[in-house]
């Protein structure tokens, strides 16, 4: 399967635009996740499950292979990930408003590299439309791995107001969400990562956790777990305070790290936008294990796992679950099982 893609599918589709291909990729998602019997067949074959699932802020995860936000931006695909392999699935960012997001070329591939440079800026039909999708897929109700929500501030928000941006979502999505992450860490949209740094941090996420409170107390609804996910750029200072605020306000932990605006030396690479994928593993690990040092909150790893060694990396630096984006795009479809299923193994020796 793997050789298919390398060798037939992938070349195809890298001589077309990113954003066309990932239109045709998204199609097609959809008609399996339409396909209810073959999609559970694929669930069956390819959902492989951890011998016991990962238990993190309240959730369980059948393995610990999660598909990261900006993959499915709108919600459209997401039931038919776990046919692929993925024990959780991102959706978003999401955002109050709909929004085009910035002018295209916005993504940029190295496949080389195996990089990617995306200036997307938060496309997507907006909070309202998302929770309507969400509402009438029926897959909700039979959901086989966990579903966060991510969450963003629409550009047209000042970012004063950038807490009322995040309730509306957060009110509208909550009953869809396993968890949210509060997304501060995008450098595609101007300022949003200003609220990274303490008091804005804690404004924010205090008037999202008193959301949470009132929603449960008027509906006795059980409260979702927030989580913050940050920039591989910030210093460990910042990191400090970050951390602080995770602990002091009881959120759910932190996931690490969001795309890079900074580039290895003499890269050729798009200057606008954020990096992901390989060249920015060492700097995202170096992000979880200092994290993973300073606190016993949960955290999920992202940026640059391209292969089981590199996970497990991750995974020794403390992470409890990691997430993947670009090595799906260059590694193919299968990539999630293929790494669900070495890690089984791999713990599987440990244990023997
Ligand atoms: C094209 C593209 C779009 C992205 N959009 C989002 C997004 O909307 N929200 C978000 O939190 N992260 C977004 N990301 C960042 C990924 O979720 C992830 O944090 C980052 O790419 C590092 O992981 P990777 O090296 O496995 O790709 C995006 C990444 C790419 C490549």
């Amino acid at each position: 399967m793997d050789f298919i893609y390398e060798k037939l599918v992938r070349p195809v589709f890298f001589r077309q635009d990113p954003e066309t291909v990932h239109h045709l990729a998204v199609k097609g998602l959809q008609c399996l996740g339409a396909i209810a019997p073959l999609r559970a067949a694929m669930e069956k074959f390819n959902l492989v499950r951890d011998e016991k699932p990962t238990e993190a802020f309240g959730v369980k995860f059948p393995n610990k292979i999660g598909l990261a936000a900006g993959f499915d931006k709108d919600a459209l695909v997401w039931r038919a990930m776990p046919a692929l392999g993925f024990g959780h699935v991102e959706i978003g960012t999401v955002t109050c408003h709909d929004q085009a997001g910035n002018p295209k070329p916005r993504i940029f591939r190295y496949p080389k590299d195996e990089a990617i440079v995306n200036f997307c800026g938060f496309p997507n039909d907006g909070a309202e439309t998302i929770a309507e999708r969400l509402s009438k897929s029926r897959a909700q109700k039979t959901k086989k791995v966990p579903l966060g929500i991510n969450i963003g501030k629409s550009k047209i928000t000042p970012i004063e107001d950038a807490a009322q941006d995040y309730i509306f979502s957060y009110n509208k999505l909550a009953d869809f969400a396993d968890y949210f992450t509060v997304n501060v860490s995008c450098p595609n949209l101007p300022e949003l990562r200003k609220l990274q740094s303490k008091g804005d941090l804690e404004r924010l996420m205090s008037a999202l956790k008193d959301a949470d409170a009132e929603r449960a107390e008027k509906f006795g609804k059980a409260k979702v777990p927030f989580l913050v996910k940050i920039a591989p750029d910030l210093t460990f200072r910042e990191i400090d305070d970050v951390i602080e605020t995770v602990e002091n306000l009881g959120l759910g932990g932190i996931v690490a790290t969001n795309t890079t605006t900074s580039r290895p030396e003499k890269s050729a690479y798009e200057t606008r936008g954020g990096l992901s994928g390989s060249p920015i593993f060492d700097k995202s690990r170096e992000v979880v294990a200092y994290i993973c040092k300073n606190t016993k909150k949960p955290v999920i790893a992202v940026g640059g796992i391209s292969d089981t060694e590199r996970a497990a990396k991750m995974f020794d630096a403390g992470a409890c679950l990691v997430q993947i984006y670009s090595s799906f795009i260059f590694k193919g479809p299968f990539f999630a099982k293929e790494l669900a299923k070495s890690l089984y193994w791999r713990s599987g020796a440990k244990w023997l």
